[in-house]
């Protein structure tokens, strides 16, 4: 049976030596009530990943490592950036790429996020896409139409790779307001990427929900918004609160749409 997929997108939190302290624990409360639907990732700051790497291998801890986002170039002089290959090397497994943040607050556009999403791909990681409207999108109805370009734009023509790509699909006016979109919302939105996720060659492709996502509504967005797991924020902070998220999904998840 094909599993969910939780990973905790930590954004700028936790400097290394709190990442290590809470990797410890997510690992320790993992090891004493293991999960066998679900996937469980955690997404650091670059400056924790070899840290959170050592720490996962020691415990023997079957949790993988995400970055938050990567260069789309192979090296050279791009002063600051991190490439695929240097993330690889560390352990990591899968980038996000086009998070909402990124796109809105350091002009990652449509094109960047292709590239980016090619270089994933091409360097051996898997590639965690990021789509979502604003609210301004969603109030005009425009939702639908928009997430669906933002794929096209993103996946046409990697196909290949489908195994390889987990859609997020994140409304932003939900990410950090404590407004979760409401299952049916969610429900609607997952059929609408998996059809375009399908007419681009992607039938393979978990769909993640991100946005004020908590241990209180996890389980009905599974059960009724028809999601394959989450891409938590502010929760995935917490051993807590991120735990029973991943319970809450290992309880409520049936199999993949
Ligand atoms: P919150 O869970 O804090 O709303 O953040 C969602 C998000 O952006 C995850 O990538």
């Amino acid at each position: 049976m094909s599993k969910a997929l939780v990973i905790g997108n930590w954004k700028m939190n936790l400097d290394y030596v709190e990442a290590v302290h809470l990797t410890q624990q997510i690992a320790a409360l993992l090891a004493s009530r293991p999960v066998e639907r679900v996937d469980v990732a955690v997404a650091p700051p670059f400056v924790d990943l070899r840290s959170v790497t050592s720490v996962l291998e020691a415990e023997r801890a079957s949790i993988a490592v995400a970055a938050q986002h990567v260069s789309d170039r192979d090296n050279g002089a791009f002063t600051g950036e991190v490439s695929v290959a240097m993330l690889k090397r560390l352990g990591v497994s899968s980038v996000i790429v086009g998070h909402s943040e990124r796109r809105t607050m350091y002009h990652m556009d449509d094109a960047l996020v292709a590239s980016t999403v090619r270089a994933v791909l091409r360097g051996g990681l898997d590639a965690v896409l990021c789509v979502g409207e604003d609210l301004v999108t969603r109030e005009a109805e425009d939702h639908e139409s928009f997430v669906s370009g933002q794929l096209t734009s993103a996946l046409t023509g990697v196909e290949e790779f489908s195994e390889h790509v987990t859609v997020a699909y994140e409304p932003i006016w939900a990410i950090g307001t404590g407004m979760t979109a409401t299952s049916t919302q969610i429900d609607a939105m997952m059929t609408t990427i998996r059809t375009q996720l399908a007419s681009l060659g992607f039938v393979s492709s978990r769909v993640l929900y991100g946005g004020s996502v908590n241990a209180d509504n996890a389980g009905e967005i599974v059960t009724e918004g028809g999601v394959d797991g989450f891409l938590v924020g502010g929760a995935s902070l917490k051993t807590e609160s991120f735990g029973a998220i991943v319970h809450a999904c290992n309880d409520c998840y049936a199999e993949r749409r």
